[in-house]
């Protein structure tokens, strides 16, 4: 069953993703070489305890972090660390989630460590770019898979590949609710969207082949040719007057301004 939230219910998500956001925008500044990715968990803790949020990922099925952190190959679901520091040329994917007020956002960007190369921005924008397509489809009327088709398509015709193990997903009062939003399918099937669902999009995109293998801590999802991996992730409404981006990460794009990637502004997005 998908929920359809109410107005009131939005604002309330939208307290928990404004949460995420500003603390993925400090965690940002601290995307530097040297750091590890144990000082980036410790980080996102201690903002998230100022705003009164518990991150949402603790605990989640046992998942012992506050942060996801999923360097280079890594796609999803990699563990904070004390031994990892962050080297010059790294990508790395920070994933974060809190509650608040029985509330839940979730978002993830994927960000370089001081200067990339030409091949891993490109693929950091694809797949940024990819989150506002799907994200253009979350409009009333369309069907659930367009948002998926609509990622896919763009990825695709780039030459970059879809994880298929892992989805976006309804969000609200858990963290995962109904639907699961795979990033790929024919366009046109599944629910009607309607005002009022609200969902994590949140495509992860390959280099190289599409298939990712978990590695032996049983969490972190790694690319199995080991090539790159990027991931985006946003929470919207669904509103009458298209999307809402609930966990806006200010006004500008990561890799760039995306299409029309702007909250409260959504004849942009819209048709
Ligand atoms: N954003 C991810 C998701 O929605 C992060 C979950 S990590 C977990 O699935 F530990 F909580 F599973
Ligand atoms: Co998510």
């Amino acid at each position: 069953m998908i929920v359809l939230r109410s107005q009131r219910e939005i604002e309330k998500i939208r307290s928990a993703c404004l949460i995420v956001s500003e603390v993925l925008q400090r965690l940002r500044e601290r995307v530097l070489p040297g750091v590890t990715t144990w000082e980036l968990n410790l980080l996102s803790e201690s903002l998230a305890e100022k705003r009164k949020a518990k991150p949402a990922f603790k605990g989640y099925h046992g998942y012992p972090f506050a942060l996801c952190t999923s360097v280079n190959e890594e796609v999803v679901h990699g563990m904070p660390s004390k031994k990892r520091h962050l080297k010059e040329g790294d990508i790395i994917s920070i994933d974060f989630g809190v509650v608040y007020d029985g509330y839940y956002g979730d978002a993830a960007m994927t960000l370089p460590v001081g200067r990339i190369d030409e091949e891993a921005r490109r693929l950091c924008a694809v797949t940024e770019e990819s989150l506002y397509e799907g994200i253009r489809q979350a409009v009333v009327g369309n069907r659930l898979s367009d948002i998926s088709h609509a990622i896919q398509d763009y990825v695709e015709k780039r030459h970059y590949t879809v994880v298929r193990e892992f989805v976006g997903h309804g969000i609200g009062q858990q963290l995962h609710e109904s639907p699961q939003i795979p990033n790929y399918g024919p366009p046109g099937k599944g629910v009607k969207l309607k005002e009022g669902m609200v969902f994590a999009i949140e495509p992860m995109i390959n280099q190289g082949g599409p298939e990712v293998e978990i590695l032996g801590d049983q969490w972190t999802a790694v690319t199995s040719d080991r090539k790159l991996s990027a991931h985006f992730e946003h929470t919207i409404a669904i509103t009458r007057n298209g999307p809402d981006i609930l966990t806006r990460h200010g006004s500008l794009g990561v890799f760039g301004q995306p299409s029309g990637a702007c909250n409260r502004d959504n004849q942009r997005l819209a048709h």
